[in-house]
């Protein structure tokens, strides 16, 4: 009908899996990414860890104990040590067996089916990290202009100042729950290197929506668990809903 393109609002938000569909299969494994390819989302977002080995692994807390059948701090075990992990269990008997993925693993299975929105956690935990995944990124190539779907963000804003300068053009994320990051002189800051503003749910107005649009960024809010918070992210015309539930996000936007 013609009325709705004359009504009709071009602009596509993203919707970004939180942890994978992390509210129908356990967070940050194979099943949860599955399940959001399988819900049509645009995107998953993924945490990046390291294991006392070097190798990169997907999980969000700094220790296992949460997520898996085990205990201790991630950085302190070794790759076959986080991989006999049982990371599915504690979400639901049907999960059992899940493992902790690799990067490796998650780049090689999704790159261009689904876009990855990869988080640095804590990497000031892991010295040399930036580097590590920026080459993981080259490797495959993934390191070029645009349409590759692939972005890097984290709380630790360093860290993402390091991360373009590697990879200067993978778009960056700043993470942030503090409204002390919204002032006019914080978010000029953060545009001298990032492409997004990420901030938690209870801090986005529309005004700071306008604010980041008018330094040339995209904004992209989580954690979104309900249709009201969904609903309003659209209203205010954010770029990015990152949300444990995919479907709370209606396609036609
Ligand atoms: O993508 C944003 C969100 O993941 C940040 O918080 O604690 O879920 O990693 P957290
Ligand atoms: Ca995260």
């Amino acid at each position: 009908f013609a009325a709705e393109f004359t009504t009709g609002d071009l602009r596509k938000v993203d919707n970004v899996a939180h942890r994978g569909a992390s509210a129908y299969a356990p967070e940050n494994t194979i099943s949860a990414f599955d399940k959001a390819v399988e819900m049509k989302a645009d995107y998953i977002e993924i945490d990046v860890q390291r294991s006392k080995d070097g190798k990169l692994v997907i999980i969000h807390d700094t220790t296992v104990n949460r997520t898996t059948d085990g205990t201790g701090k991630v950085g302190e075990l070794t790759f076959d040590q986080l991989r006999s992990l049982d990371a599915g269990s504690w979400k639901g008997e049907q999960f059992a067996g899940e493992q902790i993925p690799t990067f490796d693993e998650v780049l090689e299975r999704y790159h261009g089916k689904i876009g990855i929105l990869v988080e640095l956690k804590a990497p000031e935990l892991y010295p040399g990290i930036e580097e590590s995944v920026a080459e993981k990124l080259r490797e495959r190539h993934l390191d070029k202009p645009q349409n590759e779907k692939i972005i890097i963000q984290s709380f630790n804003h360093e860290s993402m100042k390091k991360m373009n300068d590697l990879v200067p053009k993978v778009p960056i994320g700043v993470l942030t729950s503090s409204r002390a990051h919204t002032t006019e002189q914080a978010l000029q800051e953060f545009s001298s290197y990032a492409d997004y503003f990420n901030p938690n749910y209870g801090i986005v107005t529309e005004e700071l929506v306008n604010q980041v649009h008018s330094l040339g960024m995209k904004i992209g809010s989580w954690t979104v668990r309900s249709q009201e918070a969904a609903d309003f992210l659209l209203d205010i015309k954010v770029d990015a809903i990152i949300t444990d539930y995919p479907d709370y996000v209606d396609p036609r936007n």
